[in-house]
């Protein structure tokens, strides 16, 4: 192995000490505590975690964590109700409403009943308007984890040729506008680009993020290429009924060829909720001032 490891979880510790400083002098100004409302609907087993998660690591930080945990059988009118109520309430600052939603809601519409100004998320429709004009607003946590990696490993990515893999909403399309605004050269490839390993070759940057184990190999990069791996898969582990998680890049051939590299786990995971934490005293910020 030659590739530097990005160490994610030291560097989302280091945020979370910096927004815990910030969440202080907050609540010494404001004579509150910042809040971040979370809203749960149903049980999915990786959500529970991920909102405990959230959880403690907001009460960590010094704010207050309100948690709306609702059966999956719950109305989307009544969700509707609750964010209503959430953009009302002044100890509010920032609301996440987890996803996936059950089948019977339309997400979409949910996430447009969200205040922009407190979508710390990043998903509602003028945030991502914000993000693609370059106006300020909420930035989607796992994307901008990965700017914050890429900066503090590279210095200036400007010039750079990066390709990111993947198309979604909440990574891939966010990750591309952001490398724009850092002066990249930005390629956009999914399940439909032809030619992908030629693709990734030319890249100094590239960030997997499809959702496809171990797809990305060694010999697909260029040669001391940063590479930023978004991807939590669980998979068979070699001992009988045990599974490991791995990401979206061959971590075994491509850290001899990169020069740095996230692992899985302990690279852009951690990075997540840290910077959920960073948008939530930056929404108290704006919205008290
Ligand atoms: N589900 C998986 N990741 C996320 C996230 O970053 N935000 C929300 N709201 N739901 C998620």
């Amino acid at each position: 192995m030659s590739a530097q490891i990005i160490d994610g979880k030291a560097f989302a510790a280091a945020l979370r000490e910096r927004v815990a400083g910030v969440a202080a002098s907050f609540e010494a100004a404001a004579g509150r505590k910042a809040g971040l409302a979370v809203v749960l609907v149903g049980e999915d087993p990786a959500s529970q975690v991920y909102v405990r998660n959230k959880h403690k690591q907001t009460i960590a930080c010094g704010m207050e964590s309100f948690e709306h945990k609702l059966p999956a059988e719950t109305s989307e009118a009544n969700l509707l109700a609750l964010v209503e109520q959430l953009n009302a309430d002044p100890a509010v600052d920032g609301i996440l409403v987890q996803l996936p939603l059950p089948s019977h809601m339309d997400e979409q519409k949910v996430i447009a009943t969200i205040n922009p100004d407190k979508d710390v998320d990043g998903f509602h429709v003028v945030n991502v308007g914000r993000l693609a004009t370059g106006a300020r607003g909420f930035v989607p946590c796992t994307p901008l984890g990965c700017v914050m990696l890429l900066k503090d490993k590279l210095g200036s990515l400007s010039g750079l040729d990066a390709v990111v893999i993947g198309r979604s909403n909440i990574v891939g399309k966010p990750m591309a506008q952001l490398l724009l605004a850092e002066s990249c050269t930005v390629t956009v490839a999914h399940s439909r680009t032809k030619d992908l390993p030629g693709v990734v070759r030319r890249a100094d940057i590239v960030v997997a993020a499809v959702g496809r184990p171990e797809m990305v190999k060694g010999d697909w990069l260029k040669p001391g290429a940063t590479v930023i791996d978004v991807g939590i898969n669980r998979v068979p582990a070699a001992e009988e009924g045990k599974t490991r998680l791995v990401g979206d890049v061959d971590f075994a051939s491509a850290s001899d060829v990169a020069g740095a590299i996230t692992p899985v786990p302990g690279g852009v995971g951690p990075m997540t909720i840290a910077v959920l934490l960073r948008n939530t005293i930056v929404a108290a910020h704006r919205n008290a001032g």
